[in-house]
Formats: structure tokens, C-alpha cells, sequence
């Protein structure tokens, strides 16, 4: 297994190229289904989830490439409906392919995706919603078994609790039903207004996109002509760069992002005593050698964003003062805490609020990483940390962030791959 190796207290200087979102990614990917042409996506990251999912439509029928940051996908020779346990343990969000499948192919089975390191991550507002579509739905064996032999049908679909990939799932769904779906309390998210847009282009009427009301007119079974899209940058992955700036006291600058995606995550930063030079092209941070503690409660999209928690918990370990950090959204995202402590960092955890004390002066240590933001957030300290950090487990970052290591060494960190 592979660790990286990173000598802190190196000061960061230049730009990094910000790549293609993995959370736009997966649901494009898992729209290939609806098409009947081969579709071209462009700027998708070459991370392990994707490859986890391209693998899954492979084994479906589905013929794909993905070269550079291209990825072709020709999912109309898709004869299998099953989404077998050993890929989807592997990466919850192939539940992606249900909304798809059904819609599709009128059956489908797809494994119980279950819980992960940061929650149980359950899925029951994705079933509820399909019910509603018409679907029987059975949990048999640690499966999802749905059917929809006369086709889904739209529905006024209200979400108890915002859902992400829910939302997602269902606006595919919805495109091939019969009929029109409303979806109350939709997620917001950039991903999930891609999908929204790129299924609009290809002829599948979507009003609301952006808005917590979606009305999506479907097509009745009409397989999709797809033109090449280009996945929009990783707000996530931006985020956590612009960290590696703040937390290293460093001028940085990271191009190919969107700010309009990361109001949120530069609002808090410039709340802690940061700057911002924004262009056209770059976003550049202009640090501060006296960062401010910094109050956050995590929402969904435009809110303060979850996967950006673990890095900010590390960040406010150099601010001077008293943080609040507060998870709303799942219920053990912070196993990265324990790590920082062993690092020196005086956090204390009370239910899902982590209050941090800083400016505390980290030492490196052996870490290990527990999911895939919460390894950013270890790297980062590593970063300022005096001495040698080695961050294990590395595999749960690989999910999620590509070529790290690399794009850090090219703006002067001391980090390396390296064999256990
Ligand atoms: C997506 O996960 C992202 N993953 C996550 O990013 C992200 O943290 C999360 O949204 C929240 O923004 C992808 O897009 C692939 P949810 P998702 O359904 O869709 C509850 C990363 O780091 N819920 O929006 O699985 C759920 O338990 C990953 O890239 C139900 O109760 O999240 C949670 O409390 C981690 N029932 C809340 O809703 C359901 O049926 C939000 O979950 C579905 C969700």
C-alpha cells in the first residue's frame, strides 16, 4: 500500500491546475445509460471512483475509454442489469445507476450500497421517490431488486432530507418516464445542475435547474442523443488547495476553477483573515500570518460545504483562538480529529461539534487516513507540521483527488508517494 511522505513547514509558491469534478463525474457517467449514442465527457478526473464506476458499466455491456481527461462511454449495448456487491461495496455512489437502469430497462438489481466511514448513508429517499415513479421496490439479499414493467411514471416527489445523489437519481429517472415529475426540496448542488443542463441539451424539458423545485417533462422511454460536454471544475478539490495556502502562510494561486462554485468556503477564509485575488482565470490567496478562529456549520449547496469540514478542522488548528466546527450532515465525519490530536492539535469533540484551539504548533507524526476528505485534512497539517507526516491508507484519498502529491510538489511542498 502506498503512504505519503511530506516534510512540513515548506512554504508554497505558484498555481495549480484545478481538475474535472468527481461528484459531476459519477451521475454523467451513470446518465451514459439513457443515451443511445456513444457520448464524449471531457476534464474528468483521473481518480480511483470514477475508474470504479466506468468498471461497473463495463461489466453492465456498457464499451468505454478514457484517455487523458476524456473519458468515451457507449452505454447502448448494455445488455445486464445488475450492479454486483463487490463494485458498489466498493463505492457507494453506484447507486447512481439504479435511477438509470429502471428507467431504461424497466428492472434492475443493484446492491445495497451500504454505510461507509463517514454514516450509514442510507438510500431510503432514493427508493421512496422511485416508488412513487411507479417502481416496486424489494430488498432481497442485500440487493435492491426495482421493476417498472409499464415504465416510470412522473410524480410529485417531495424529499424529506436534501439528497445529493437522490436528487440525481431521480432526474434521470424522470427523464424516461412517462409524464411529469416535480421534485420539492431538490439539491443544489453544481453537480447536480450540470446533470440538470446537460440532460436539458439533449432535448429532456427541466425547469427550476438551480432551485430546490425541479420539473422535469419525461420523454415516455426515448433513449437520449448526448453531445460532448465538459465536466465542471472540482469546487472540493479547489477548496482544499486554497486551504494548503491559508495553512502554510503561502501566496497560491490555483487555476481552472469556478468561484462562484466556493462562495462559501472564500467567505469563511476571508472571515479567518485571508485575501483574495480573483480573474477571469485564477483564484490567488493572499494569506495571513494571524488567522482568525472561524464558526462553521455545515449545509448542503449554497451553504458551507460537508466535504470541506475535515479540511477547515485542520486549518483552524493555526488560527489564535477558539473554533466551532459543526457536521450537520453526517454523523461521524470526524475521524480525522484523533489524528490531528496525535498530531498536537487541541480539539475537543462534543456530539457533531468540534471546538479547536489554536494556534497550536503540530508535529509530524504517523497518520492515518479514514475517508477521503478527512486524508486532505492530513495532508494539509502535515504541510505545517515540524518534521515528517506519513499519511497511510492513502487509498480513501486516490478516490477522490488527482495526482496530489504531484500538484503539491509543483508548487514546492515536500511530499512523496512512497511503498509501505
Ligand atoms: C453526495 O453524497 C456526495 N457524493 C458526498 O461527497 C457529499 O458529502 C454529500 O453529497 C453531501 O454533499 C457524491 O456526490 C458522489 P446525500 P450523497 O444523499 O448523495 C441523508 C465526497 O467527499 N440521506 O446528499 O450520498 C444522508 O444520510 C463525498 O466526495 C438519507 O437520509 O449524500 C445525509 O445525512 C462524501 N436518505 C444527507 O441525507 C437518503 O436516501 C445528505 O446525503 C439519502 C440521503
Amino acid at each position: 500500500m502506498d503512504f505519503l511522505r511530506i516534510l512540513g513547514q515548506q512554504k508554497l509558491d505558484g498555481t495549480i491546475k484545478i481538475s474535472g469534478a468527481k461528484n459531476a463525474s459519477l451521475p454523467l457517467i451513470a446518465m451514459s445509460i439513457l443515451a443511445k449514442n456513444r457520448i464524449t465527457m471531457k476534464n474528468v478526473p483521473h481518480v480511483a471512483d470514477i475508474k470504479t464506476l466506468l468498471k461497473l458499466l463495463g461489466n453492465l455491456g456498457a464499451t468505454y475509454s478514457f484517455e487523458d481527461e476524456t473519458i468515451q462511454i457507449d452505454a447502448s449495448s448494455i445488455e445486464k442489469t445488475t450492479a454486483t456487491y463487490d463494485i458498489v461495496k466498493t463505492m457507494r455512489a453506484s447507486i447512481l445507476v439504479l435511477g438509470p437502469l429502471l428507467a431504461r430497462f424497466g428492472h434492475c438489481e443493484v446492491s445495497l450500497p451500504g454505510g461507509c466511514a463517514i454514516g450509514q448513508r442510507p438510500i431510503d429517499l432514493h427508493l421512496k421517490a422511485l416508488e412513487l415513479m411507479g417502481a416496486t421496490i424489494e430488498i432481497k439479499a442485500g440487493y435492491v431488486k426495482a421493476s417498472a414493467p409499464q415504465g416510470l411514471k412522473g410524480a410529485h416527489i417531495i424529499f424529506d432530507k436534501i439528497t445529493v445523489t437522490g436528487t440525481a437519481n431521480v432526474v434521470m429517472a424522470a427523464a424516461l418516464a412517462k409524464g411529469e415529475t416535480q421534485i420539492v426540496n431538490a439539491a443544489k448542488e453544481p453537480e447536480v445542475v450540470q446533470l440538470c443542463e446537460v440532460l436539458q441539451k439533449s432535448g429532456v424539458e427541466i425547469e427550476g435547474i438551480g432551485t430546490a423545485m425541479l420539473r422535469i417533462k419525461g420523454n415516455g422511454g426515448e433513449l437520449l442523443h448526448i453531445d460532448p460536454f465538459t465536466i465542471i471544475p472540482d469546487r472540493i478539490e479547489a477548496g482544499t488547495y486554497l486551504c494548503a495556502g491559508a495553512i502554510t502562510n503561502s501566496r497560491l494561486s490555483i487555476s481552472f476553477a469556478d468561484a462562484s462554485h466556493l462562495e462559501s468556503v472564500i467567505a469563511k477564509l476571508e472571515e479567518m483573515g485571508c485575501c483574495f485575488e480573483i480573474t477571469q482565470y485564477t483564484i490567488t490567496i493572499v494569506p495571513t500570518e494571524n488567522l482568525r478562529p472561524v464558526r462553521i456549520v455545515t449545509q448542503e449547496y449554497p451553504g458551507f460545504p460537508t466535504d470541506m469540514q475535515a479540511q477547515f478542522v485542520a486549518l483552524a488548528t493555526q488560527a489564535n483562538g477558539v473554533s466551532v466546527i459543526e457536521e450537520k450532515l453526517f454523523e461521524n465525519r470526524f475521524m480525522h480529529v484523533s489524528e490531528l490530536q496525535r498530531m498536537g492539535a487541541s480539539i475537543t469533540l462534543n456530539g457533531n461539534v468540534a471546538t479547536v484551539t489554536g494556534k497550536t504548533k503540530l508535529s509530524g507524526a504517523d497518520v492515518m487516513a479514514t475517508d477521503l476528505r478527512a486524508s486532505s485534512a492530513l495532508v494539509l497539517a502535515g504541510l505545517v507540521a515540524e518534521g515528517k507526516t506519513d499519511v497511510h491508507r492513502i487509498y480513501h484519498l486516490d478516490r477522490g483527488y488527482d495526482n496530489l502529491e504531484g500538484k503539491l510538489q509543483s508548487v514546492g511542498a515536500k511530499i512523496e508517494r512512497l511503498k509501505e
